[in-house]
C-alpha cells in the first residue's frame, strides 16, 4: 500500500484497477466501472470540440461543462497534499505531465434523441480515452445519459499545474445508476426560496447525478404560486415578491430539464392545507381557525402551526382541488404528481359540520373510512392522464387514520420507521421512494422551532420522556439528530427486503423541510450531503468487493464540496480543511474495516 498513489487507492474498489500510479482524480458520484490506462497523462491541446448533431440540449450542456474546464482548470481539492506516512495509509503524491499530441475533441454518440426526460428513462454512458488518441469518446443510449457523461468529464480534467489541462491517465468509463429516482425535496410553503436559490440545488444536482427535484411548493402556511383560475389564492403568500409566476415554475422546469433533472410537484391534500385554499372559500378548508398545540388536548388539531384541512365531505372541496390540479398538472411536464397525503389529524375535522353529519348518519363510520372517501373522491381527478403516477405520503396506506383500500400503481414515499415501513410498503406491492426521516431528512437536528417552549428552560435532569430536549442532549427538533453524510451513505435501505420488494424500491429523496430554511441557509443545508445520497443511488456505498467504501468517500465529497463552491453552489464545510489536506488523519478508526 505505502507506495500506491492515494488515488489509485481511492479509485481502486470504483472499478478494475490496473495498479499504476498517479490517477488523480476522484469524480463523484463514483463511476460504477473506471478502468485507468498505464500511459501517463494525456494533454488537452485548446478548446475541445464536440462533434455531434445539433441539439440544443446537448450543445447547452457541453457549452457549461466546457466552460467549467477552462475556466475552473480544476486541481483536486482533497488529492495532493501531503499525506500521513504511516501505515495502512497510502503514501505518495502522483506526478504530473502532459504527453503530447492531445485531445482535441469528444466524439459523441447517442442512440435516440428523442427519449423523454421521464421515469426509467436511459441515463447510461461510456466515456472512453484512447491511448495516444486525440479524441473523447462518449456513447450513450439517450441524451440525458450524455449530459451525465459531461459531468463526469468535467470533473477528470484537471489542471497540470502549468497552465494546462490533462487528463491523468488514459480512461474507460462504463456508467449507469442503480435506481432511476434520485431526489431532494425543497420545502417552499413554510418558507419562501427564491428562483434563483432553487436554480443553484439544480447545479449541485446535475454536477452529482441526481435527476429529480420534488418541489413541496405550498403548505398551511403560505401559497406562493400563482393560479389563474383561483388568483386569490396568492393572498396568503408571505408578500407580493413571494410569489412563483407561472413563468417563474417554468423556468425551473427548463433549467432542471437542460440538466436532466426532472421536477416533481407537490400539492400537499387534504392534510397541511390552510393557506390560499380559504382564500377561495372558507367552506372547504377545516380548523383553521383552531389551536394546534397539544398543551391543550381538546384544542389540538395539527401537527405544527398553523393548521388546517381539506374538508373530505364537503363536495365543494372536489370542484376547487380539481380546477387547482388541472392547472398545475398542465405547468409540470412529468408525468409523476405528488399529492401529499401525510398527517392527517383527526381532531381538525371537529370543526367541520359536514364532517361530524357524515360521521353522525352511521356511527360505524371511523376515521380509516374517511381517509378512504378521500382517496376514492380525489384519485381519479388526479389521475387525469393516461401516463400520470401519483405519488403519495406512506400515512395514506399505513398512518394511524390510512385507507383500506388503495390502487396498486400509487407510489408511496416512506419516511417514517425506516426499514419496517419500506418492507411493509413493497410487501403491499406499491412501488417505494426511500425518504426515511431517521437516515434521509435533513432539516432534523437544527432544535425545535416553535415559540414559548418551556423544555428549552431546564437546568438540570430533563424529562425523559422527551429525550430529544435534553439539555446538552441531542438537540430538540423531533427527527433530532441531525443526518451526517456518512449517516446518509451508509443507510443500507433494502436490507431484508426480498428480490421481489427490492424491485419495488425506485429510489430515493431526501426532504429539507424549510420551518427554519431560507435562501441564507438551503444550499449548506442541503449540499454537500445530497452528494452522499447521490453516490449512495448512483453506484452504492460498496466496492466491488462488496465492502463499504464509506471511508474511501471521504476525501471525494471533501473535494467534490469545494468542487460545489467552485461552480456556485454554497455548500457546507465537513471537517477541517487539515482533514482534507491530510488524508486519514481525521478518522475515527485506525482500522480500515471498521465500517462493515
Ligand atoms: C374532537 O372530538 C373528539 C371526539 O369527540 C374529542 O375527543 C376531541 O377532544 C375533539 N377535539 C377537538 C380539537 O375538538
Ligand atoms: C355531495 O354530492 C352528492 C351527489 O354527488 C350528494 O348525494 C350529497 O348529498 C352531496 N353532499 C353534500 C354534503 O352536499
Ligand atoms: C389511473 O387510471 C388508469 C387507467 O387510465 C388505471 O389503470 C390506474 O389504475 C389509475 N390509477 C389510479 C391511482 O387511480
Ligand atoms: C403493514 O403495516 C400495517 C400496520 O400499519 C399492518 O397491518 C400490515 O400487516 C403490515 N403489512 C405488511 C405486509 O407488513
Ligand atoms: C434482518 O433480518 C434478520 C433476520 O430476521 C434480523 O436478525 C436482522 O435484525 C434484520 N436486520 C435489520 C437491519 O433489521
Amino acid at each position: 500500500m505505502r507506495f500506491h498513489s492515494l488515488l489509485s487507492f481511492l479509485t481502486a474498489s470504483a472499478g478494475i484497477w490496473s495498479g499504476v500510479e498517479a490517477v488523480q482524480v476522484n469524480p463523484l458520484p463514483a463511476p460504477r466501472s473506471i478502468t485507468w490506462g498505464n500511459s501517463g497523462p494525456q494533454r488537452v491541446a485548446g478548446r475541445l470540440e464536440l462533434n455531434a448533431p445539433y441539439n440544443e440540449i446537448v450543445y447547452g450542456a457541453w457549452r457549461r461543462a466546457s466552460h467549467a474546464i477552462t475556466r475552473l482548470r480544476w486541481t483536486p481539492a482533497a488529492t495532493e497534499a501531503p499525506i500521513a506516512t504511516f501505515e495502512p495509509f497510502p503514501t505518495g503524491a502522483a506526478k504530473r505531465s502532459g504527453r503530447s499530441g492531445g485531445l482535441k475533441e469528444v466524439n459523441l454518440k447517442v442512440e435516440d434523441y428523442k427519449a423523454e426526460l421521464q421515469h426509467s428513462v436511459d441515463e447510461s454512458y461510456t466515456l472512453e480515452i484512447k491511448d495516444g488518441s486525440s479524441s473523447i469518446d462518449i456513447t450513450a443510449k439517450t441524451l440525458w445519459g450524455a449530459l451525465h457523461a459531461f459531468t463526469t468529464l468535467q470533473q477528470i480534467i484537471i489542471s497540470d499545474d502549468k497552465g494546462g489541462l490533462i487528463v491523468e491517465q488514459p480512461v474507460a468509463i462504463k456508467d449507469s445508476p442503480l435506481y432511476p429516482y434520485r431526489g431532494i425535496m425543497v420545502d417552499t410553503g413554510r418558507n419562501f426560496i427564491s428562483v434563483k436559490k432553487i436554480l443553484e440545488q439544480l447545479d449541485g444536482m446535475a454536477l452529482s447525478k441526481l435527476n429529480v427535484l420534488h418541489w413541496h411548493i405550498d403548505d398551511s402556511q403560505s401559497w406562493p404560486v400563482e393560479m389563474k383560475s383561483f388568483p386569490q389564492m396568492t393572498k396568503d403568500a408571505y408578500s407580493p415578491h413571494e410569489i412563483y409566476s407561472q413563468r417563474d415554475i417554468r423556468d425551473v422546469i427548463d433549467y432542471a430539464r437542460d440538466r436532466a433533472i426532472r421536477v416533481v410537484p407537490e400539492v400537499d391534500m387534504p392534510g397541511h392545507a390552510a393557506s390560499g385554499w380559504q382564500q377561495i372559500d372558507k367552506d372547504i378548508v377545516a380548523c383553521e381557525d383552531s389551536w394546534w398545540s397539544n398543551d391543550e388536548w381538546p384544542l389540538h388539531t395539527a401537527v405544527q402551526p398553523n393548521p388546517g384541512q381539506l374538508d373530505i365531505i364537503n363536495n365543494k372541496t372536489y370542484e376547487v382541488v380539481e380546477k387547482v390540479y388541472d392547472e398545475l398538472s398542465s405547468i409540470f411536464p412529468d408525468n409523476f404528481f405528488h399529492v401529499g397525503g401525510d398527517e392527517i389529524h383527526p381532531n381538525c375535522y371537529n370543526f367541520s359540520k359536514y364532517v361530524r353529519d357524515w360521521f353522525a348518519d352511521d356511527n360505524s363510520r371511523n376515521y380509516h373510512d374517511l381517509f378512504q372517501y378521500w382517496v376514492d373522491k380525489a384519485t381519479p381527478i388526479f389521475n387525469n392522464t393516461k401516463s400520470r403516477r401519483l405519488v403519495m405520503w406512506e400515512d395514506v396506506a399505513i398512518g394511524a387514520n390510512a385507507a383500506h383500500n388503495i390502487p396498486k400503481d400509487i407510489i408511496f414515499q416512506a419516511w417514517n420507521g425506516g426499514l419496517t415501513n419500506i418492507k411493509n410498503l413493497t410487501a403491499m406491492g406499491h412501488d417505494v421512494i426511500v425518504s426515511s426521516a431517521d437516515f434521509f431528512y435533513l432539516d432534523c437536528g437544527f432544535g425545535g422551532w416553535v415559540g414559548n417552549d418551556p423544555r428549552y428552560n431546564e437546568l438540570a435532569n430533563p424529562d425523559p420522556d422527551t429525550p430529544n430536549f435534553n439539555y446538552l442532549g441531542p438537540g430538540g427538533s423531533w427527527c433530532a439528530p441531525y443526518k451526517t453524510w456518512q449517516r446518509i451513505y451508509n443507510y443500507d435501505f433494502t436490507t431484508n427486503l426480498t428480490d421481489t420488494e427490492k424491485k419495488h424500491v425506485i429510489g430515493v429523496t431526501a426532504p429539507l423541510w424549510a420551518e427554519q430554511v431560507d435562501d441564507v441557509v438551503i444550499s449548506s443545508k442541503i449540499w454537500p450531503r445530497a452528494a452522499a445520497l447521490a453516490e449512495l443511488v448512483w453506484s452504492g456505498n460498496r466496492d466491488a468487493k462488496g465492502k463499504k467504501r464509506t471511508t474511501e468517500m471521504t476525501q471525494r465529497i471533501l473535494n467534490f464540496r469545494e468542487y460545489l463552491l467552485a461552480n456556485g453552489v454554497a455548500a457546507a464545510p465537513l471537517m477541517p480543511k487539515y482533514c482534507r489536506q491530510h488524508p486519514h488523519a481525521c478518522d475515527l478508526n485506525y482500522d480500515q474495516d471498521s465500517i462493515k
